[in-house]
């Protein structure tokens, strides 16, 4: 059904006379959607501010609050899955008219206000739904609305040549010039896949006068440049999405502005991404196909020279008890307290704890670090073995501890001398001998007495008596009451 929009001020004018849609907001909406209307709890609910499924023609929002919104929706790429209550029957038609006026009014949407009449008409029309709303319903009756180019007028020209800087394209010829219509820089439809460049040119906009960001990352060089003008350049060869992506402002008036991209691409993988930000835009505004790895702050989680550090915390790749240990000198265990067993070692960085302090514990943080070798994907002991806590020694290195029957399992671990971990296990005040994987994710061989290979990148050495047998290419060890046995872990 089409309605009749009302200019934009007068409605205005006129709902705030009625209603004030700013306070029905917090009352209303806030405590999910955020007093931002950036999604509150840290995004965890969709934002509205930005959100094209309030733009456009108003049914949709007003379907969404009279009768709620089920299932996944997408909203700026991101899938949302979740329940939104309906508020029909708690909510009259014309506050709900104010706060949808309000809504699409504020924080950078611009649609136009939203009459007590619509909302009349579109509860009146609806009057026999029971259920919430789907995404894929709502998008049949009432399409987002299509916005503009990212970059208007979009031309790419390709050159081919064997440089590791870029080139002085004025002195080059184009190999073929393309019109690109999406408005989006891309790389994956070059003409091949070594030693070309690409020059892109086209028209941004600004929404409002001020500062502008970019945020460029390129394997392997790009720069930008506006009017002419170099904002942010990525030198020289190198990988993508690491911390080579740069940012650069400049200053622009409201308006459209030329921009000037040129990529070079020298051997191997190949992409470019670029974003903006400024007055008018709400967060990052992709100009690329491929999106632009948000900055994120860095809180690395460190162990001093003399003394290893503790995180509690969800670590991708371990059950979900993980207890995750950083030792001087660049070594980390994640041990799963679940599976009673060493999930994952790695060398380097530890952990970047920023996501957990800042979110307060949303998803799995991966190790910082790199060569990261999975130990043990299940259980490793018994099923009546029990955890029961770690002890840590004058370093802060830890003695795992489980309890099977009367006796204990003591699992310790500490750093060695370089890129190795030492392990000590010992069988303590129980009868029978015990039995166990030493990597049940790993192919294991032998490589010399004493020396085992697992998987490509870590070797593991004992004692040359140590009962490590292979079977099935894996390696399990037995242990015997009261006979400490040392293992270390040595990355190649
Ligand atoms: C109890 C929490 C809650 C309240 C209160 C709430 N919403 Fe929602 N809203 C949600 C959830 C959750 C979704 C996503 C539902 C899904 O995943 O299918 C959503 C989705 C939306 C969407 C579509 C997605 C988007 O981001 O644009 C709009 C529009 C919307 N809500 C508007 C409102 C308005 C306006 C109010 C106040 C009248 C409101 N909501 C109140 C939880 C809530």
């Amino acid at each position: 059904m089409r309605q009749r929009l009302l200019p934009l001020s007068a409605a205005l004018i006129a709902a705030a006379a009625a209603q004030d849609g700013g306070q029905l907001y917090t009352s209303y909406c806030s405590a999910c959607h955020g007093p931002d209307g950036k999604g509150a709890t840290g995004g965890a609910f969709p934002p509205l501010a930005g959100s094209p499924w309030v733009q456009g023609d108003p049914e949709r929002a007003i379907k969404i609050v009279l009768h709620g919104l089920h299932g996944p929706i997408d909203v700026f790429g991101r899938t949302y899955n979740l329940e939104m209550p309906p508020q029909g029957a708690a909510i009259p038609d014309d506050q709900i008219a104010a706060i949808l006026t309000q809504v699409r009014a504020s924080w950078g949407n611009a649609s136009p206000a939203v009459t007590t009449e619509m909302v009349k008409a579109t509860r009146a029309a609806n009057a026999d739904r029971k259920t919430a709303w789907t995404a894929p319903e709502l998008l049949k009756l009432h399409p987002l609305p299509v916005s503009a180019p990212p970059i208007a007028k979009l031309t790419s020209r390709i050159y081919h040549g064997d440089w590791t800087t870029l080139p002085d394209f004025s002195k080059l010829e184009a190999r073929n010039i393309e019109e690109e219509n999406d408005g989006l820089i891309d790389v994956s439809h070059g003409d091949r896949e070594d030693l070309f460049a690409l020059v892109w040119e086209g028209e941004i906009q600004a929404p409002e006068s001020g500062t502008f960001t970019f945020r460029l990352d390129a394997d392997d060089g790009a720069r930008v440049l506006i009017h002419g003008k170099p904002v942010t350049e990525v030198s020289g060869i190198g990988p993508f999405g690491t911390n080579r992506a740069q940012n650069g402002s400049i200053d622009l008036s409201a308006g459209s502005h030329p921009i000037r991209i040129e990529y070079l691409e020298y051997m191997g993988q190949q992409d470019i991404a670029l974003a903006m930000k400024g007055p008018g835009i709400n967060g990052w505004r992709a100009l690329s196909q491929k999106p632009v790895q948000p900055e994120k702050p860095t809180i690395m989680v460190a162990p001093t020279a003399d003394r290893a550090v503790i995180y509690r915390n969800f670590i991708e790749g371990v059950s979900p008890r993980a207890i995750g240990f950083g030792f001087p000198g660049g070594v980390n265990l994640a041990y799963s307290a679940d599976h009673l067993a060493p999930a994952l070692i790695w060398t380097g960085e530890f952990i970047d704890g920023s996501r957990h302090w800042i979110e307060r514990g949303q998803g799995n943080q991966a190790p910082a670090g790199q060569r990261v070798v999975k130990l043990a994907s299940g259980r490793s002991l018994p099923p009546e073995a029990r955890f029961r806590g770690y002890k840590l020694d004058s370093a802060g290195n830890p003695t795992f501890s489980s309890q099977l029957g009367k006796g204990f399992l003591l699992d310790a671990w500490k750093p060695g001398s370089s890129a190795e971990l030492v392990r000590t296990l010992t069988l303590k005040d129980g009868a029978t001998a015990l039995e166990i994987p030493l990597a049940d994710s790993l192919p294991t061989r032998l490589l010399a007495p004493g020396v085992w290979q697992l998987g490509d990148t870590l070797e593991l050495r004992a004692e040359e008596n140590t009962a490590i047998e292979l079977r099935d290419g894996q390696a399990f060890l037995k242990l015997t009451n009261g006979q400490p046995v040392v293992l270390t872990y040595h990355w190649k």
